[in-house]
């Protein structure tokens, strides 16, 4: 082991490492968001875009971020120093680290409705509710700002608790056992959700596309919701990487954690989808309360629902906590590698900074009327449009500053397959298909708003 390597923590395992980093991507992102944004955007035709970012430019770019952070062993800016020494690329670095404390200050909030869930449920809150009660307990509760706070400050303690504990033994241990529960209750989840009444109705929004609702907007979602999802465009892939050692395949390691991610989301909305549609008054288009409204419903139509709901909702906050762990990891080891600060000081006042940042977003949803609507504005230009940036100045960067060339001896070590179909493909993607799909996506966003 290298010096930097052992002062700075890795991985225990392979396995480990795709665990914690699946553990970062899959979260909030796919069980409360993917269904959202499905919902507000017409259902099937916004999944197939979808898929198609995950896996044209999803994929590549985190081949790529995996791959600049195992070769540099440093933290977003770190590695862009180290790479492209006296450049403004690690600019880049730094739009990520910035990004990722942005999206971390909205994300304990929201990571906060479900630790309260957790309680709601297990005290049996919602046993013989009916869809108008259960809608009632979270309008209720979300427009409560200072219990609102409560919760996102204990989301963020606990993130700040891990992270303080370091690499190895906090993150890894965690996400071992965890993730691969939360997959099974999903899928029990799915196949009560599928055989309630109106079921159908739900699979065909879901699964039916209609691709005249499809515009600028919708693709902008998708691919905003892609990078948000896979954790990508703000270096937590870069950081994670950095922990991963020379014998690592980082082109399977990709494939397994998006795979990964992907699968979760999708069945997340199988199942929402049919469940929604059987209870009456509820739309797809509800927005950031959708899996709030829905679930309760679930859970009440299955035996020992309460105890299972509980338990979901307790495993949803930890896919949280593990999302919140790598998206404060980042700006931490960016204080520790770059400005000296030990992980307990960084972890400390950087968790606090996004505490007090996330403020107005825990009061946005009913309980001040002018910060209304604070948290979907930021999660449009935090969340989806700078990772959309980042993802495309990372692409740039692999493809034609640092040099297909060079990340292709990175990734050739520990890869020993042949290379014959990837390593083309894969540079053809990062340098043409990626950061021509996302340019032109992004300028026409930018134009839209410019012109409207
Ligand atoms: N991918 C995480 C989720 O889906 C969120 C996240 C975004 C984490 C960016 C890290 C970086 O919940």
């Amino acid at each position: 082991m290298t010096e930097s390597l052992s002062t700075r923590g890795s991985w225990g395992s392979k396995v480990g490492f795709v665990l914690a980093a699946a553990g970062s991507a899959i979260g909030l992102g796919n069980i409360w968001r993917f269904p959202t944004v499905t919902g507000q955007n017409g259902g099937a035709a916004f999944v197939l875009i979808y898929l198609g970012c995950v896996l044209l430019l999803g994929v590549p770019v985190m081949i790529a971020e995996l791959s600049i952070g195992r070769k540099t062993a440093s933290d977003p800016v770190g590695a862009f120093k180290a790479i492209a020494p006296n450049s403004l690329w690690k600019a880049v670095g730094g739009l990520g680290v910035l990004t990722g404390f942005i999206i971390l200050s909205f994300y304990c909030v929201v990571a906060g409705w479900t630790l309260k869930y957790v309680l709601l449920t297990v005290s049996g809150q919602f046993v013989g509710g009916n869809p108008e009660t259960i809608q009632r307990t979270f309008t209720t509760f979300v427009a409560d700002g200072v219990s609102v706070t409560i919760y996102h400050l204990l989301f963020m303690a606990l993130t700040v608790w891990i992270v303080t504990g370091g690499i190895e033994k906090g993150i890894e241990k965690a996400s071992r056992i965890l993730m691969p529960t939360l997959l099974l209750l999903l899928a029990l989840l799915v196949l009560r959700s599928l055989t309630l009444p109106g079921a159908s109705q739900g699979i065909l929004f879901y699964l039916s596309p209609d691709f005249s609702k499809v515009d600028l907007g919708v693709i902008m979602r998708a691919l905003g919701q892609a990078f948000f999802s896979l954790s990508l465009g703000m270096g937590a892939m870069i950081t994670y990487g950095s922990y991963l050692s020379k014998d690592d395949n980082l082109v399977s390691s990709a494939l397994y954690v998006s795979l990964a991610d992907t699968l979760i989301a999708f069945l997340a909305g199988f199942a929402i989808f049919p469940a929604l549609f059987s209870v009456p008054d509820l739309s797809p288009t509800v927005g950031a309360g959708l899996i709030f409204l829905v679930l309760p419903n679930i859970f009440n139509a299955i035996p020992f629902g309460q105890l299972f709901g509980a338990a979901f909702f307790f495993l949803l906050a930890i896919a949280a906590l593990t999302s919140t762990i790598s998206l404060l990891e980042v700006v931490v080891a960016y204080f520790i590698d770059q400005r000296g600060w030990s992980r307990k000081r960084s972890a400390l006042l950087v968790g606090l900074g996004a505490f007090l940042f996330g403020l107005p977003s825990a009061y946005s949803n009913g309980s001040v009327s002018f910060l209304d609507g604070f948290m979907d504005a930021v999660f449009l230009y935090f969340g989806e449009i700078s990772l959309a940036l980042g993802a495309l100045l990372i692409c740039l960067f692999t493809g034609w500053k640092w040099g297909v060339a060079a990340a292709l001896e990175e990734l050739h070590s520990g890869y020993s397959y042949s290379s014959r179909f990837v390593a083309p493909v894969w540079s053809f993607l990062i340098r043409y298909v990626c950061p021509i799909a996302i340019a032109i996506i992004l300028t026409s966003i930018v134009a839209s708003y410019l012109g409207a």
